[in-house]
């Protein structure tokens, strides 16, 4: 695949890690930043033969198929126009628009176009995820009920996030994008997302979005999707889900304590991991991070799926429905009523109602609850089907 990328900021360095950090046929053939300083820079540091300060000519390069955009929410909408236009594939950067209205535009763009709309959902494909994801589908858990996601840090490193202009929002477009698409991988994406209920508040920065945030998405099996969002969590950055099942239970942490742990005095002053507040003491750093924040998995997907004309797993229908979750999220943190979530055009299951089979003990009883005491003994809770009272044996 020949690549352009658009950007040359944080994302940027993570995406051309994982591109070139290890021997693959893939190529950056030029790369777009606002300043021809900073394009050259990064087009020097990753031996990328051509750079610009143009997004037009980046895009229509001759030798790029596909377009990384790694750039500010404010100009994602921007970017994936120009490559529909010029027929290339864009692979955008979480969140795809700053609101489902955007997302949309975004997604009819590419459609129209007949070109590959992938969403770089990293987390999705974190290893531990993609792992999660496979044990769901194969039935070790059986049903999920309840999926819960949290990403907190101390807050972002660059202007444009604390504008909520050019952001869309706080720590709710900025990580609950994450977490959300998190619970819904879990949950199943086939299965409709219906109403939303959020908590937010701006309770420590001197900004107009918020920095914490707490959501509930209901979905129409009776699933619930939980999101915690946080600017201002000390100690670097918590990534973890819980996943309960009507069968088992999935618990990740995917960064603060992944079994790595180390102690130094600080004297090197050395890099240790995304968003952590110190470099002495007791620190976790992790393995692999571009691994194991997903972006390896998550290009080869994308590539694959341009390759064999199909669609990625995460992509731009995945972003738009993202966005039409938090956008009724903001607007419950507003009412502080559950507020549906509006989706134009729904691709999954047409109708998934909550209905769940009760286990019977006997013709009689409903099986509630089987204990062992520590006696040894056998204890059973039953339900009388015909009188519903409720008895222990
Ligand atoms: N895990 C993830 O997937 C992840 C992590 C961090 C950021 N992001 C996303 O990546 C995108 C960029 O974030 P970042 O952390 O790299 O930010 P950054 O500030 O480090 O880089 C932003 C880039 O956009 C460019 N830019 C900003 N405003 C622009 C404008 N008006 N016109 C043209 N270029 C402009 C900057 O010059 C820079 O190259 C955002 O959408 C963010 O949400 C994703």
């Amino acid at each position: 695949m020949k690549l352009a990328i658009l950007g040359s900021g944080f994302i940027a360095r993570f995406y051309a890690d994982a591109l070139v950090g290890h021997r693959r046929k893939d190529e950056i053939s030029i790369v777009y930043s606002r300043t021809l300083a900073n394009a050259k820079k990064f087009a020097d540091d990753y031996k990328v033969p051509n750079f610009t300060d143009s997004i037009e000519e980046c895009v229509s390069h001759k030798d790029v198929d596909a377009v990384v955009i790694a750039l500010s929410n404010d100009m994602h909408l921007e970017a994936v126009l120009a490559c529909a236009a010029a027929g290339k594939h864009p692979l955008c950067t979480k969140p795809l628009g700053r609101n489902a209205k955007e997302a949309l535009e975004m997604l009819q763009a590419v459609e129209k176009a007949n070109v590959t709309g992938g969403y770089l959902e990293d987390l999705v494909y974190s290893p531990k995820v993609l792992k999660s994801i496979a044990i769901i589908k194969n039935g070790s858990i059986g049903e999920v009920i309840w999926a819960k996601s949290r990403e907190t840090h101390p807050g972002p490193h660059s202007d444009w996030f604390w504008d909520k202009e050019k952001s869309g929002g706080g720590a709710i477009i900025d990580l609950g994008c994450h977490c959300v698409e998190l619970c819904r991988s879990y949950i199943g994406k086939n299965i409709k997302p219906v109403e939303v209920m959020c908590w937010a508040d701006t309770r420590l920065h001197p900004i107009d979005a918020e920095d914490n945030a707490v959501g509930m998405v209901k979905y129409e099996n009776g699933a619930i999707g939980q999101f915690e969002v946080s600017w201002s969590f000390r100690g670097g950055m918590d990534l973890r889900d819980e996943v309960m099942g009507t069968e088992g239970t999935i618990w990740i942490n995917n960064f603060l304590r992944t079994g790595f742990e180390m102690f130094t005095t600080g004297k090197s002053g050395s890099y240790v991991a995304e968003k952590a507040e110190s470099d002495s003491g007791w620190l976790f750093p992790v393995g692999d991070e571009v691994n194991e924040l997903g972006y390896n998995h998550m290009f080869t997907d994308m590539f694959e799926a341009i390759d064999n004309k199909k669609q990625p797993v995460e992509n731009f229908y995945d972003g738009y429905v993202v966005n039409a979750i938090l956008d009724a999220a903001f607007l419950s943190a507003k009412t502080k009523k559950w507020e549906p979530v509006k989706i134009e055009d729904w691709r999954g299951v047409a109708e998934k109602k909550n209905e769940k089979e009760m286990t019977s003990y006997d013709e009689d009883y409903y099986l509630i609850k089987e204990e062992t005491l520590p006696s040894g003994e056998k204890k059973f809770i039953l339900k009388n089907k015909k009188t519903g009272s409720i008895e222990k044996r």
